[in-house]
């Protein structure tokens, strides 16, 4: 008996017993779904492909996001990154941060009122602002994650993810678990078009990330390392897009665009964060940080020393293909 595959090619027993599975073989032969070299994503940035006009790129606005995205085109935006205030009796200063509260920057802007009507009336604004293909990731404490995920669900956001950013540090406890997860939400527009960049083998959807401490530096009271922000760019944007983050905060989101080749609009209601952005996003050159997804995945010899059995199976496949 003759078995196909998908191509319509024709593979004998010898060959189909040959092609057995072996775990982490797969993981030779992954490459990113779409990828870009350097001079390609230049390219792509400094084209403005499909960037309205009148939006003022690479720009934070000292403003209410909400009314700020009303004034935005609609399906104009790429992707979402927001980081919404916790809607919990929060400044950033206690001392169970462990902070020198002199370097916190002051008018933290938390949730007055009801954070359900808050939710209601920022998401809302997503689905219009947003681009068919377009995707949106909410950063959110457990606490008030059911009024985010109901609302999302509401304005017709399809849920594809809910990762863990693990976080090993918590304010200890007494009486309970000491709390060091965020959740992270993937929500997209059209579950069916949306734009996905595989860019690991078997990325997995708890994230543990370190938090980052600036000893010393002036900072709003909470800030997203850029490593976890980077991941929501690297595998939901191109070079060339435009990201927008309606709560901007320190400018994370603004440092991980500008380095990596994507435009960012975002807004941010305390002022006195001016500085901060201002310093953060020009610390970094536009681009830096961006190399070809395929050179960040480990090198044959890392795979070779990490699943010697399948590097054996695989050596032995890519003789066998060129006999
Ligand atoms: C959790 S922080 C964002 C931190 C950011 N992700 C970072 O890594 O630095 C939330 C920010 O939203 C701002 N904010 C609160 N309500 C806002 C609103 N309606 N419009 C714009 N910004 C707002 C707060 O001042 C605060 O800086």
């Amino acid at each position: 008996m003759t078995v196909h595959s998908e191509e319509g090619e024709e593979k004998s027993p010898a060959r189909r017993r040959s092609r057995r599975y072996i775990p982490n073989l797969a993981e030779f032969y992954f490459k990113p779904t779409y990828d870009w070299t350097i001079d390609d994503a230049k390219s792509l940035y400094r084209a403005r492909d499909g960037v309205p006009q009148e939006i003022a790129l690479n720009t934070v606005l000292y403003e209410d996001s909400i009314q700020g995205m009303r004034k935005l085109p609609e399906s104009s935006i790429d992707l979402v990154i927001a980081d919404p205030p916790f809607g919990i009796d929060f400044d950033g200063k206690s001392s169970v941060y462990n902070r020198d509260e002199r370097l916190v920057v002051e008018d933290y802007e938390e949730v007055n009122g009801s954070y359900l009507e808050f939710t209601k009336r920022w998401i809302n604004e997503l689905p219009r602002v947003l681009k068919d293909a377009g995707s949106v990731y909410i950063f959110s404490g457990w606490t008030n994650l059911e009024p985010v995920l109901r609302r999302a669900r509401e304005v017709g956001l399809t849920t594809l993810n809910h990762i863990v950013w693990h976080y090993p540090f918590g304010v200890f406890t007494k009486r309970r678990f000491v709390t060091s997860h965020y959740h992270v939400l993937l929500l997209v527009k059209d579950p069916k078009n949306y734009f996905f960049n595989k860019i690991e083998h078997y990325p997995e959807d708890v994230w543990p990330v370190k938090r980052t401490y600036r000893t010393g530096k002036v900072k709003n009271s909470t800030k997203l390392p850029l490593e976890v922000v980077g991941r929501c760019i690297d595998f939901s944007s191109k070079p060339g897009d435009l990201v927008l983050d309606p709560f901007m905060g320190n400018g994370t989101t603004a440092v991980a665009a500008k380095s990596s080749w994507r435009h960012f609009i975002g807004y941010e209601i305390n002022e006195r964060l001016k500085p901060v952005i201002d310093s953060e996003t020009s610390s970094v050159e536009l681009g830096e940080c961006y190399t070809p997804y395929a050179s960040r995945l480990p090198t044959l010899d890392e795979l070779a020393e990490a699943y010697p059995n399948a590097y054996r199976e695989f050596l032995r496949r890519e003789k066998e293909e060129k006999r």
